[in-house]
C-alpha cells in the first residue's frame, strides 16, 4: 500500500495566558489544587474577537510554509472541532476563504479531543483511495473558553485554546521504514455520552434558553469517570495498535499522549511501560486544548528536537462520545 506523509506542520495559540494565579481570582481553587490534581500552570485563551477559524488560519499557515506548498496546492480542508464559529456552514468553509483556496471540498468533522486522530485517519484514506487528491490540510482547533462554564471550578482549570495543522500527501513508497501515517486507530463508545458534553445549541437543549440560564448549555463532566475511562481505553487502544504493527513499546521514539491531564498520562506511562523521557508532555503551560491538543504537541516536540528525522511516534488520544484513536507514524 502506498504511504501518506505528514509533509508539514503548524500549530497557533492565542497570546493572552490565564495563569492558576488568575483562576485563584476567578473560582474557589488554588494553584497548588490545580498543580497536584492536573499539572497544569497555564493556559491559551483567546480574546472575544479571536474565532476558532483564526486559529485554524494561522495554524494551516504555518504548516503550508512548512510543506513548502502553495495554498493552490490544497485538494481538501478538514477542520476537527466541537467549538465551530457558528453552527453552520462549516469552520473548514470559513478557513478556506481565510486562505483563498476556493471551490476545493471542505467539511468539519466533532469528535471532541479525538478529532484529530479521527481526521488524519478520514485524510489517509482519501488520499489512498481518491488519486486526483494530492494534499490535505487537516486542522485540529478548539476554543474551549468559549463554551466552559465559568464559574464550574471543576472544568474551568482544565481547557486552553488553540490550533494544529498537518499537511498530509500521497507518497510513492511503500516501505514501513520510509516517512508516513503507518497505521491509525480509532474506535467509540455511545453509550458513554453522558460523561462528557456540551449542549450548546443542539436540538437537545432547552428551547426557553432565558429560563433554564445560559450555563445549561456549557460543558458538563463527570471528572473521575472520564478520568479512569481515559486511562482504560488509551492503554487499550496503544496495545491493539502496537500489537497489529507487530511492535513493542520499545520501538517507540516518542509517545504524544491527549494533553488532559498529568496524571492520566503517567498512569498511562506506568502501565504501558512507556520511559519518562519518550513521553512527551506539553499540558503545563497549554492545559487541554481538545483536538488541538495532538498537533500542537507534535509541532512543539518537533521544535524542541524531542522528534527527530526517521523516529517512530504514537500519539493516543481520548475524549467525549466517548471515542480514543492511536496513530503510528514515521516522521519526516
Ligand atoms: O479530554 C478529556 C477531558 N477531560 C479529562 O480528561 C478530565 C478527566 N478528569 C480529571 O482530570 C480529574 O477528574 C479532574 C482534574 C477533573 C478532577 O480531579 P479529581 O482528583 O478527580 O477530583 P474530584 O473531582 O474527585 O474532586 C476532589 C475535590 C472535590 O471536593 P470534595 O468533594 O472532596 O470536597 C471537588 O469539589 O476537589 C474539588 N475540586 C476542586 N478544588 C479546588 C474540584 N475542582 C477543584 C478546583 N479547585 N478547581
Amino acid at each position: 500500500m502506498k504511504h501518506v506523509i505528514i509533509k508539514g506542520i503548524g500549530s497557533h495559540v492565542p497570546d493572552c495566558v490565564l495563569s492558576n494565579a488568575d483562576l485563584e481570582g476567578m473560582v474557589d481553587t488554588t494553584n497548588e489544587w490545580i498543580i497536584t490534581r492536573t499539572g497544569i500552570e497555564s493556559r491559551r485563551i483567546c480574546l472575544d474577537t479571536e474565532m476558532t477559524s483564526d486559529l485554524c488560519h494561522e495554524a494551516a499557515l504555518k504548516a503550508l510554509e512548512n510543506a513548502n506548498i502553495s495554498v493552490c496546492d490544497v485538494d481538501l480542508i478538514i477542520v476537527a472541532t466541537v467549538t465551530p464559529d457558528m453552527q453552520f456552514p462549516s469552520t473548514a468553509c470559513i478557513v478556506q476563504r481565510k486562505l483563498g483556496c476556493v471551490d476545493i471540498p471542505c467539511f468539519d468533522i466533532s469528535v471532541a479531543c479525538s478529532g484529530f486522530v479521527y481526521a488524519i485517519d478520514v485524510a489517509r484514506n482519501f488520499l489512498l483511495n481518491n488519486l486526483v487528491m494530492k494534499n490535505i490540510l487537516v486542522i485540529g482547533a478548539d476554543k474551549f473558553s468559549s463554551i466552559v462554564d465559568w464559574e464550574d471550578r471543576s472544568t474551568c482549570v482544565l481547557f486552553g485554546d488553540g490550533a494544529g495543522a498537518v499537511v498530509l500527501s500521497r507518497d510513492n513508497t511503500n516501505d514501513d521504514s520510509e516517512p508516513g501515517i503507518l497505521d491509525v486507530l480509532i474506535g467509540a463508545d455511545g453509550r458513554r455520552t453522558q460523561m462528557l458534553y456540551c449542549l450548546g445549541w443542539g436540538t437537545m437543549a432547552p428551547t426557553e434558553s432565558e429560563k433554564v440560564g445560559k450555563r445549561e448549555r456549557f460543558v458538563k463532566m463527570e471528572g473521575r469517570e472520564v478520568f479512569k475511562e481515559a486511562i482504560k481505553r488509551m492503554c487499550a487502544v496503544m496495545e491493539d495498535i502496537l500489537l497489529r504493527n507487530k511492535l513493542t513499546i520499545e520501538d517507540i521514539d516518542c509517545v504524544i499522549p491527549h494533553q488532559a491531564n498529568m496524571r492520566i498520562i503517567s498512569a498511562i506511562a506506568e502501565r504501558i511501560g512507556v520511559p519518562e523521557e519518550k513521553m512527551f508532555i506539553n499540558l503545563q503551560h497549554m492545559g487541554n486544548t481538545s483536538a488541538a491538543s495532538i498537533p500542537i504537541a507534535i509541532d512543539e516536540a518537533v521544535q524542541v528536537g524531542r522528534i527527530q528525522s526517521g523516529d517512530l511516534i504514537l500519539v493516543v488520544s481520548f475524549g467525549a462520545g466517548i471515542t480514543w484513536g492511536a496513530s503510528l507514524i514515521r516522521w519526516k
